[in-house]
């Protein structure tokens, strides 16, 4: 019997204005009534997202953070910042950020921990590259992934976390892993936490990210391991992104 209730999560990326976020909201907030689901907007969104959500069944978070509380980091974003925008969730370690502005593991692992520190739930982003899974590394390449923030904060750290699986071939391009596959590297995720702590593997959230779309997400969603998704292009427009979150919510 599945414990897990699925989490589906928007990933805005640097998308949005004040006008069209006050129409995307005001959509998906009637829609997503007693549905579990999450907005990761811009930083400066987080206001707007905070002031209009508030209240919904619709949660909100950020895509980034620092691993830094506070001090001279010019540019960068604390944890107590994003929880004053009254966030629960944010990114951490997308593709994105791993390969456009160099975020190793070790400081993907850095913000996971700043994140838990300061009571946000972070949705750490593993993944491998097409050359990684045509060379047969995908299996290593997560667990790399994944062992970077284990060893900083422990497999109990799980506990508090979400992981998302977002292979980087799949990731806006139109390309989705099969469900087969996708299923194939969340088994793999779960089987690896589980080897640690048989309990918390069972409760761990796995969401599934790239490419998602309405016309895909009930078979992905059927997976056993699969447990929501992390939702780029489709976030944006509030019919995909209710539907998804409906079909998570089957
Ligand atoms: P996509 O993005 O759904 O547009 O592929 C997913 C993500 O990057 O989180």
């Amino acid at each position: 019997m599945r414990m897990r209730k699925k989490l589906v999560a928007g990933n805005w990326k640097m998308h949005g204005s004040l006008a069209e976020n006050a129409v995307l909201l005001a959509a998906l907030k009637p829609a997503l009534v007693g549905v579990n689901a999450v907005v990761c907007v811009p930083f400066p969104y987080l206001a707007q997202a905070q002031t209009i959500l508030n209240g919904s069944s619709i949660a909100w978070g950020a895509q980034n953070l620092s691993e830094h509380n506070k001090g001279a980091f010019t540019g960068e974003v604390s944890a107590s910042m994003l929880l004053d925008f009254g966030c629960s969730y944010v990114i951490v370690g997308h593709s994105e950020r791993r390969s456009l502005y160099g975020e190793s593991d070790g400081l993907v692992a850095a913000k996971y921990v700043a994140a838990q520190a300061a009571g946000l739930t972070p949705i750490l982003c593993v993944g491998e590259s097409l050359d990684e899974r045509e060379s047969g590394v995908t299996e290593a390449v997560v667990a790399r992934q994944l062992d970077a923030v284990i060893k900083l904060a422990g497999v109990d750290s799980f506990a508090g976390a979400i992981v998302a699986y977002e292979p980087v071939w799949a990731i806006g391009t139109g390309k989705t892993a099969s469900p087969e596959q996708a299923q194939a590297v969340h088994a793999f995720i779960r089987g690896k936490i589980a080897a640690l702590d048989p309990d918390l593997a069972g409760q761990l959230i796995i969401q599934y990210g790239g490419s998602v779309k309405a016309a895909n997400a009930a078979e992905l969603m059927a997976q056993p391991d699969i447990d929501g998704g992390l939702i780029g292009g489709a976030s944006l427009v509030a019919d995909e992104f209710v539907a998804i979150c409906q079909a998570a919510a089957k």
